[in-house]
């Protein structure tokens, strides 16, 4: 018999609810909130009431897309964190509702655990899985980590910022040049008109399989204040070379300390996750180290990449498949936790 689970996403500025059937997609929405673009990041307390408002849309949505009557879902599976307090709590509260009312098992899933498990969708796009264990690099908005994959469940962090993440380092750099939030997706769009090497930004000396991208920002502050000095219209006559310098800089800096960690490790299985996955530039780094012999790469659908309720819904499958459930008085929690 096959296992029918709702996946509900509302970590951070995205609300999102997907169907799944055993490892297949029924349906996957997303509702993305345009309320924070003008205030350069997203803005806490605007989340959580967008959440409100998109929720049940999304959900009921997500059901007639699904064609699956609520009655045969066979559990809901909801990100309990990390994430934004008010966002979570909406997702929380929906899902103990609907699991109350329905009488079914409660999930709570980990939002960079599901990321990683995005790779086990089954989809006529993403036909290789990759094998135990793996290192995955997972980037987003809030976090920047190398993770050892040893099995569905068991996922170690071997690497991770000390300070801002991956897509901070492109949503802030955005901001400085005066791009809207969130800045990252425009980097990458710039990005394939320019010259990555037209400007060089230094490279952060962290130890181990760390990382840090706070200097590069001010670096990318201080570069501008004075190139704005001598043109006041710099960065509108560089926003390509910039972006595709930009770009490559952070992505030789994430690149170097997992081909450190592949070599570390010895794994040659190499994966990503996160929104910034969807960075075409990483992309193709990844590619490269295929096309070169270095490594299996594995890369979800675009789709998979930024926050989605896919993800949750197949974390969701595999704690179903080990009865892994929550009580319903089980609260969100606010920063990672392995
Ligand atoms: O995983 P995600 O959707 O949300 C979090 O869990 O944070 O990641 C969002 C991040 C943002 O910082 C966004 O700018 C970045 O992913 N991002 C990108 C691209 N698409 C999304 N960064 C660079 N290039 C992209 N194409
Ligand atoms: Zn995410």
């Amino acid at each position: 018999m096959s296992i029918y689970i709702l996946g509900i996403e509302s970590s951070c500025d995205d609300t999102s609810a997907a169907l799944i059937k055993d490892r297949k997609i029924l349906a996957n929405l997303i509702a993305n909130q345009h309320v924070h673009r003008d205030f350069g990041g997203v803005v806490p307390e605007l989340a959580s009431r967008a959440h409100q408002q998109n929720i049940i849309p999304v959900i009921d949505n997500a059901l007639s897309k699904a064609k699956i009557h609520k009655k045969r879902i066979d559990a809901v599976a909801f990100t309990n964190g990390p994430g934004l307090l008010g966002s979570l709590l909406v997702g929380s509260s929906f899902a103990k509702s609907f699991a109350l009312a329905l009488g079914i098992p409660l999930i709570t899933v980990n939002h960079m655990h599901a990321h990683i498990l995005a790779h086990f969708i089954e989809d006529e796009f993403q036909k290789k899985v990759p094998p135990f264990p793996f290192l995955c690099l997972t980037v987003s908005g809030g976090h920047t980590q190398i993770v050892l994959v040893k099995s569905h469940y068991e996922m170690e962090v071997i690497g991770q910022t000390i300070d801002d993440a991956a897509g901070e380092a492109f949503d802030k750099t955005a901001k400085i040049m005066g791009l809207p939030y969130p800045g990252g997706p425009l980097i990458d769009q710039y990005a394939q008109q320019g010259n990555p090497q037209a400007f060089r930004f230094p490279h952060p000396q962290v130890s181990g399989l760390d990382y840090s991208f706070s200097g590069l920002k001010t670096s990318i502050l201080y570069f501008l204040r004075d190139k704005l000095k001598e043109d006041k219209d710099f960065i509108k006559n560089h926003l390509n070379d910039l972006s595709a310098s930009i770009q490559y800089t952070i992505v030789e800096i994430l690149m170097n300390k997992v081909r450190a960690a592949s070599r570390q490790t010895g794994i040659r299985h190499i994966a990503i996750a996160g929104g910034v996955s969807a960075n075409s530039g990483l992309r193709k780094a990844f590619y490269d180290e295929k096309d070169a012999g270095n490594w299996n790469v594995y890369i979800p659908r675009f789709e998979y990449c930024t926050d989605n309720a896919a993800m949750i819904a197949i974390a969701g499958y595999y704690k179903y498949l080990k009865s892994d459930f929550a009580p319903l008085n089980t609260t969100p929690f606010t920063r990672y936790r392995a």
